[in-house]
């Protein structure tokens, strides 16, 4: 009997002891109150093909789908769609109380999914289907979680909102590490897939807000382009699209970057007037002076082709001021603004919010991030 007694106290001490500390991976203990909304949950796979192999008919291109559903009731008139960056998933969305869960405050319908050929979404595995990382630990720290500490670019000294340490060994960190998954080199089969199948989910649920983090802007633009009237409003945050070039690290000029996305904003086609047939048809120069605190950006010269079926959305970005993106995401800005795009850029900085990463969606003031996305949907609705 006392000893008996002695274990159970043992017992409650340490369940009591586990769950003093719920961050990062530690919240999965069952002790652990759940910080997210009170939602119902459901999920899909929408669209996709059969491809027919030796071994039997296979599905591809099919795309991963949570439905979210407030409690309380849905009380917006039109859904938003939650769409992961480079790297990562729609686990994302949840994580302490997620970005997702701020939306089910706001009684909107939320969708997350995760993006053809990235986590339980679904792209052709051809010969040449080559994956390739998420992210490395040192990626993240100096690009994203702790810019500040190896000065990684002239804004990273104002990144104050990450939570935890941002380093290796800080329970916050490794659990979001944990989160970069690999993903596919041949972003021409997942534009494809997501063109195909992020249209046939927009038919489903009618016109909707998207949400896209970082490169994840790549499918909200090319679904614009293809079915308009499904797509009420593309919001990006820190969009990674940046008109046909990628920017690596600190440095000026061309070094440091690489040509990408031929088509000006993406890897495939997408509708232009003049119509052209192929991406070399359109002709760009660098326009701007270059420093690290504020990069040249490509602009279209000579003929200027307009993004026609683009143009019919409306589109905003939204960037953190301690950003590497706040030197570059003007490039975005004002090739959409060339090509007939009627654009919107909201500076956190300007709304009074302060020291957000790239992944400012994530930090500590995530709510007032989501409060500024849902103010621009009700004026947008
Ligand atoms: C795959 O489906 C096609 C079309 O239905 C069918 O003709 C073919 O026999 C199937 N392949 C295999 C291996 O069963
Ligand atoms: C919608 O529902 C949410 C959550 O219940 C509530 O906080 C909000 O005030 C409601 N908004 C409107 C416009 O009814
Ligand atoms: C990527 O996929 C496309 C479409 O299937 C294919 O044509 C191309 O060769 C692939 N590229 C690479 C580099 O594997
Ligand atoms: C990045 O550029 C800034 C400004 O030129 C410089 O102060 C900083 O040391 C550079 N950081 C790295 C990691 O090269």
């Amino acid at each position: 009997m006392i000893f008996s007694a002695l274990f159970n106290l043992a017992s409650v001490a340490s369940v009591a002891f586990a769950a003093a500390d719920c961050t990062g991976i530690n919240a999965v203990a069952p002790q652990c109150v759940s910080q997210e909304a009170l939602h119902y949950r459901d999920f899909f796979y929408i669209g996709g093909r059969y491809v027919a192999g030796a071994a039997g008919n296979l599905t591809y291109d099919q795309l991963y789908v949570e439905k979210l559903t407030p409690a309380a009731g849905v009380n917006q008139s039109k859904p938003v769609v939650l769409s992961h960056g480079g790297g990562t998933s729609g686990v994302v969305s949840h994580n302490r109380k997620g970005f997702a869960s701020h939306f089910l405050d706001y009684g909107y319908q939320v969708y997350i999914i995760d993006q053809t050929s990235v986590g339980r979404g679904s792209a052709e595995d051809l010969d040449d289907y080559v994956m390739r990382i998420g992210s490395t630990a040192e990626i993240t720290e100096k690009g994203f979680t702790a810019p500040e500490l190896t000065n990684a670019y002239p804004q990273s000294q104002q990144h104050t909102q990450w939570p935890g340490s941002g380093v290796k060994g800080d329970s916050v960190f490794d659990a979001f590490e944990s989160t970069f998954i690999p993903l596919t080199s041949n972003l021409t089969i997942q534009e494809l897939s997501m063109r195909s199948s992020g249209c046939q989910l927009l038919s489903l649920i009618g016109p909707s807000f998207l949400i896209s983090h970082s490169i994840g802007a790549l499918h909200p633009l090319l679904l614009s382009n293809d079915c308009p009237a499904l797509v009420a409003g593309n919001i990006n945050l820190e969009p990674g699209n940046i008109p046909f070039q990628s920017y690596v690290g600190n440095t000026t000029s061309s070094v440091g970057r690489t040509s990408a996305r031929p088509w000006g904003m993406t890897n495939t086609h997408v509708t232009y007037e003049p119509a052209i047939s192929d991406s070399s048809e359109l002709t760009y120069e660098l326009v701007g002076d270059d420093t690290p605190a504020k990069r040249s950006c490509y602009m279209q010269t000579g003929t200027i082709h307009k993004l026609t079926e683009i143009a019919k959305v409306k589109y905003v970005a939204l960037t953190g001021s301690a950003s590497p993106h706040i030197t570059y995401e003007h490039c975005v800005i004002d090739f959409l603004e060339q090509a007939g795009v009627a654009t919107e850029w909201i500076k956190l900085a300007d709304k009074g919010i302060v020291g957000n990463g790239h992944f400012g969606y994530l930090e500590k003031n995530s709510p007032q991030i989501a409060g500024v996305v849902h103010e621009w949907i009700q004026s947008n609705c």
